[in-house]
């Protein structure tokens, strides 16, 4: 066996940044990133940023550039800066300090993928989507954490009239096509 030690020691300091971030397992991550790559994703929206740990993961999968927002107050914005800097995706990953829950007010469409990582409650998934819609490509795919605890949300943006066709659940994240044309 050929070991490349130089890739062993990123999976390690992936799996560092992400226990620091609080996660006790990392499936999720590997399966947004799966997302990310198979969407296959250009430009994308992350609401709830923290430590940039799903911003490595998700920048790391495809070569989208990415737009996070997040409040900064459980981490500076300066953590989330360094740990981009540290895997060399810090020009790729923009970060803007805001209420998710108005981000169309923050930045600018279009996105074919936004992760949903912030608010965690029924209401504030909602006002995240509302907010987020009219930035999104005309086929853009939503994926939101923690889904079980945000049903009644996804529950809401899954009618027709939200725009959505179909969704599934891996790992706790939920993936939503969304397509303009259906809403
Ligand atoms: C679960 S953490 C994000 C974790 C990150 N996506 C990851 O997996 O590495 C949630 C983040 O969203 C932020 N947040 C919560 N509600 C927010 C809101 N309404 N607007 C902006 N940021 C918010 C918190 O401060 C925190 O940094």
């Amino acid at each position: 066996m050929n070991w490349n030690q130089a890739k062993l020691d990123k999976v390690a300091a992936l799996h560092d940044l992400a226990h620091a971030s609080g996660y006790a397992r990392y499936d999720s991550l590997y399966a947004l990133a799966e997302f990310c790559r198979h969407a296959p994703a250009t430009r994308i929206l992350e609401l709830g940023v923290y430590r940039g740990c799903s911003a490595v993961f998700m920048a790391r999968a495809c070569g989208a550039s990415i737009v996070g927002i997040d409040d900064f107050t459980q981490a500076p914005m300066t953590v989330a800066q360094k740990n981009l800097e540290a895997f060399g995706l810090a020009d790729r990953v923009q970060l803007i300090k805001g209420d998710t829950r108005v981000a169309n007010q923050l930045t600018a469409g279009p996105f074919d993928l936004v992760f949903f990582d912030a608010c965690h409650t029924n209401e504030g998934v909602l006002a995240e989507f509302k907010a987020v819609r009219p930035l999104l490509a005309p086929r853009a795919l939503l994926v939101v954490d923690d889904s079980l605890h945000v049903h009644g949300a996804i529950g809401a943006m899954a009618t027709p009239n939200g725009g959505l066709r179909n969704y599934s659940v891996h790992f706790g994240l939920c993936a939503i096509v969304y397509d303009r044309a259906l809403s």
